[in-house]
């Protein structure tokens, strides 16, 4: 299959063929989702959370960010891989945003990196990584990285006022040469009026409604793995939890009534050197 790329993306925005998108985080989630044709792999900071166990995507750090991003890289091959950046390793200067970006590229083979904001510092980052020649995917509405600043995990621009502040900041992502701006957690009506304002970027809604240029979802919330995945904007198109948990109780439960292994799980010995055999 032909690799995805930003041309590309673009000019499915322009035909008007919605974009799908989806996190992995490790390499056989990585080779599922590319296989079933995804547009974008994100491996995103949510990792933090859906496969470290942490309970926010803060404390995750850069080492454990590129590792998770190094095993995706390895089961993506069509689709445009997309690294995180985590909280605190791009915000205290433009050099630090870019040698953390850089990273991402050099060592875990990112095509474009992700920040979240859209205002001040976090538009600033953006432009000195696009200036140093990294594409960049921005990130606003709901931000989790700086979810207690903005009162919780809630949607966010349902004000008029808090719905312009959105709006701003897209468009000045937009602006700053953004190839992508996710929206997330925001009503479907300020998307709609958003986007005829958002002609050069790739619109990714989560939590964003029907009108954005594609989708994003955590591939654990949609397929039922582990505890997450309870907004409102999740789809639960699998249940995997209860199959897992099922599949390894029945595998101890054999082991302990010695039903498994069977003979077609075990290796035989030719017959002459069993004859011969004398330990
Ligand atoms: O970390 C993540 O998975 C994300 C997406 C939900 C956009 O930022
Ligand atoms: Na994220």
């Amino acid at each position: 299959p032909k690799p995805v790329t930003l041309p590309g993306l673009l000019a499915l925005k322009r035909e008007r063929q919605p974009v799908a998108m989806i996190t992995a985080y490790d390499f056989p989630t990585a080779l599922a989702v590319d296989e079933a044709g995804v547009d974008i792999v994100l491996v995103g900071d949510s990792g933090a959370m859906t496969v470290l166990g942490y309970d926010s995507t803060v404390p995750v750090t850069v080492d454990e960010m590129l590792t998770l991003t190094k095993a995706a890289r390895r089961g993506v091959r069509r689709a445009l891989l997309v690294g995180d950046l985590p909280f605190g390793s791009y915000e205290a200067s433009d050099e630090l945003a870019v040698a953390t970006a850089t990273r991402f590229v050099k060592e875990a083979g990112c095509d474009a990196v992700k920040l979240e904001g859209g205002s001040g510092v976090p538009l600033a980052r953006a432009k000195a990584i696009i200036a140093a020649g990294i594409p960049v995917m921005g990130h606003v509405g709901l931000t989790p990285q700086t979810a207690t600043a903005l009162g919780g995990f809630k949607a966010q621009g349902r004000t008029a006022e808090g719905a312009r502040r959105i709006a701003d900041e897209a468009r000045a992502l937009q602006a700053a040469g953004c190839f992508c701006i996710v929206l997330e957690a925001i009503p479907a009506e300020l998307t709609e009026q958003l986007m005829p304002s958002l002609d050069a970027s790739l619109v990714i809604g989560i939590g964003a409604g029907p009108a954005t240029d594609g989708q994003v979802l955590v591939l654990h919330d949609m397929v039922g793995l582990g505890s997450g995945g309870t907004a409102k904007f999740v789809k639960r198109y699998a249940e995997l939890h209860g199959p897992l948990v099922d599949a390894v109780q029945r595998y101890a439960g054999e082991v302990r009534d010695r039903a498994y292994p069977g003979p077609e799980h075990s290796y035989a010995m030719p017959e002459a050197e069993r004859e011969r055999l004398d330990l």
